[in-house]
């Protein structure tokens, strides 16, 4: 289940339902996809396309989305922290940023047009979308690792643009639902 902390007033939220509505108000959405289906979360991308076949084409429908794929980020990934330093830094794309999450976690900070400053924790289960132009970072959390299908209008809208605000040095890169983990690995 995802985290969400607004961080300027130091409000937390655990409940999907209280996420989806306090997010919907910055036009972030966010969903639990419930139950999730029964293939593993380290089966070869089609497999995890095909299971999730009937939720991504009805976001493609919503979203204008063409394609999708599946993506494995975790700690053996050539390159790694080269790859994490594009994204954790205040940047924005000209296409929605949508994932669903099959494993690992990530921590999304959304700089909203009124100010305020979010953390998304994410986790297996949850979908978020992101629309363009919505500035925004991301981290990894403790376990470095997330698998998740990502839908694109156009991969070629994908480049970040970064806004240089430095805001992002702000803010913690902290997961909370992880802090076990981190304590404890
Ligand atoms: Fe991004």
């Amino acid at each position: 289940m995802a985290v969400l902390t607004i961080l300027n007033e130091n409000k937390t939220f655990k409940d999907a339902e209280e996420i989806t509505s306090a997010l919907a108000v910055h036009g972030i959405e966010y969903e639990r996809w419930k139950p999730a289906h029964p293939v593993a979360d380290n089966a070869p991308p089609e497999e995890i396309l095909s299971a999730y076949s009937s939720e991504i084409e009805a976001l493609k429908e919503r979203g204008g989305y063409v394609t999708a794929d599946v993506i494995d980020v975790n700690p053996a990934t050539p390159g790694l922290d080269e790859m994490l330093a594009k994204f954790n830094r205040e940047h924005w794309h000209d296409e929605d940023e949508v994932r669903f999450i099959i494993a690992g976690h990530g921590l999304f900070h959304i700089h909203t047009t009124s100010g305020a400053v979010l953390g998304i924790e994410v986790e297996a289960g949850d979908l978020i979308r992101v629309p363009r132009g919505t500035l925004h970072w991301f981290n990894l959390c403790a376990d470095r690792r997330i698998r998740t299908i990502r839908l694109f209008q156009d991969t070629a809208g994908w480049t970040p643009h970064y806004s240089e605000s430095r805001v992002d040095e702000n803010f913690q890169p902290v997961c909370f639902g992880m802090t076990h983990f981190a304590m404890t690995s």
